[in-house]
């Protein structure tokens, strides 16, 4: 089985390696050698320490992905072009893609699976989402029985590092991110991860397989972790609560559609993703028959994602050897994916108000007003010190945001400090 190894940079060296160090088991578990046909590079001067010669490195990736004497392409250069117009042209010329390529996937995934249908080869791309985690496959094939009710992810490393900082150091998101810089954890320019683009790309792939219907990353509501602040995560810790970037994809509970965002929100301690430290990742799926599992592991990194690499390659040589495919992309559920306004969440509202008899009513007016009760308030200091933090009961994000709008509009109200979303059951 001949493979063409586009990408040979972090995850593409670790690939390299273990497709050298595990040969023989390879080979045993395949049923035939996993051969390097070929590596594309873009710098073909560029010192390797790899256990491969020169002669298999090209820097015609277009070329090499159509060759005749290559059967699987694996795809670990990243970005949409020219690795779109690669993977096309390989699955034209009948090859089976295995690729980590998240970018790609959340926004021409329907093309290339529609590609690999139409030339009747497999797709696959468990790295794309939480590294080593094996995620889409279980959802894809262990859950096929089952209906998916909700997924909750912690699928970026760099966010969780600077949350978990955040939150156990007391540290400002200024101070934790260039902790996470110094430490090799965020890239220089860190905005995929902090702005959620990382995390939405991941949670449209996620939803896809989870309900069956095309999700692409301009489906998904996205909110980055820049604006949460040192008090946030202390006023989440006097509820019980800490801080985490959730990528999210669930199911409506009333009509018809799924609904997919990437934000920070507040979850209970004792949920089982609060105790999902520094760089891990965790995905925690509700299903209505298999009930709550939890998968954890490392994200991101050579390696581990390698390992997701290579599970794909061994699976997809195996279909090649016996002829068939694996199973495809399914859609056939075509769920509207709905917009964030009717999205069922709650609220954590921090206001600076007036010290005033009064202030109360007026606030609790206004949620009535909008048609969203209010779980709990707590009071806090005096004179210009004076605030008020509610949690509310589950609303529309439109109703929610509404009722925020208006708080603003109060004389009672001096400022709104903070509003968070509120996640992972009741606190
Ligand atoms: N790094 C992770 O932890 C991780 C985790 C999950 C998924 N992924 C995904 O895996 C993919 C690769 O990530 P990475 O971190 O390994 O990237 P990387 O270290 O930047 O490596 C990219 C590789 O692509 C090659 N390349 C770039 N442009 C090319 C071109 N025009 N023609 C031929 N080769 C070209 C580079 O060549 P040179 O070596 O000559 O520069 C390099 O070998 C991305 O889709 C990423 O999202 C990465």
């Amino acid at each position: 089985m001949r493979i063409a190894l586009l990408g040979c940079g972090v995850v593409g060296g670790d690939v390299v390696r273990l497709l050298h160090t595990h040969a023989e088991d390879l080979t045993a578990r395949v049923g035939t050698p996993l051969e390097l046909t070929g590596i594309a590079v873009r710098r073909l001067s560029l010192a390797r320490d790899l256990p491969v010669g020169s002669a298999v490195f090209t820097t015609d990736a277009y070329g090499l992905a159509t060759r005749d004497d290559v059967d699987i392409v694996v795809e670990v250069v990243g970005g949409i072009e020219p690795a779109r117009s690669w993977l096309l042209a390989a699955l034209h010329a009948g090859k089976s893609v295995v690729t980590a390529n998240k970018a790609l996937l959340a926004t021409h995934g329907a093309e290339l699976h529609d590609a690999a249908a139409a030339n009747g080869v497999d797709l696959y791309y468990e790295a794309a989402v939480a590294g080593a985690i094996p995620l889409l496959r279980p959802l894809r094939e262990s859950l096929a029985g089952d209906r998916v009710r909700r997924v909750l992810g912690i699928v970026n490393g760099t966010t969780n590092f600077i949350l978990t900082r955040m939150d156990e150091t007391g540290a400002g998101f200024a101070e934790a991110l260039e902790e996470a810089t110094t430490l090799g954890y965020a890239e220089a320019d860190p905005s995929a991860d902090i702005d959620g683009y990382d995390a939405a790309a991941k949670a449209a792939i996620t939803a896809q397989l989870a309900f069956h219907t095309r999700v692409t990353l301009d489906d998904v509501y996205r909110e980055g972790i820049g604006n949460v602040t040192a008090a946030d995560i202390a006023s989440a810790r006097a509820m019980g609560c800490t801080v985490k970037a959730l990528a999210i994809a669930e199911r409506s509970p009333d009509t018809p559609g799924v609904s997919v965002r990437v934000h920070p929100a507040m979850i209970p301690r004792s949920h089982p993703l609060a105790g999902v430290r520094e760089v891990f990742n965790a995905v925690f799926v509700e299903a209505e028959a298999a009930g709550q599992l939890m998968f954890y592991g490392r994200g991101a990194g050579g390696s581990p994602t390698a390992s997701a690499v290579l599970g794909d390659l061994v699976a997809v040589a195996r279909n090649r050897l016996s002829g068939r495919r694996g199973p495809g992309e399914s859609a056939y559920a075509d769920l509207p994916v709905l917009p964030m306004g009717r999205t069922v969440t709650r609220y954590h509202i921090n206001l600076d108000v007036t010290d005033k008899t009064g202030v109360l009513a007026s606030v609790a007016a206004a949620f009535a007003r909008q048609d969203v009760s209010i779980q709990s308030v707590r009071q806090d200091g005096h004179g210009d010190d004076a605030s008020l933090v509610l949690i509310t009961h589950t609303a529309t994000d439109a109703a929610l945001s509404a009722t925020v709008e208006e708080l603003r509009e109060l004389d009672v109200v001096r400022a709104v400090a903070s509003v968070m979303r509120v996640e992972g059951g009741e606190l």
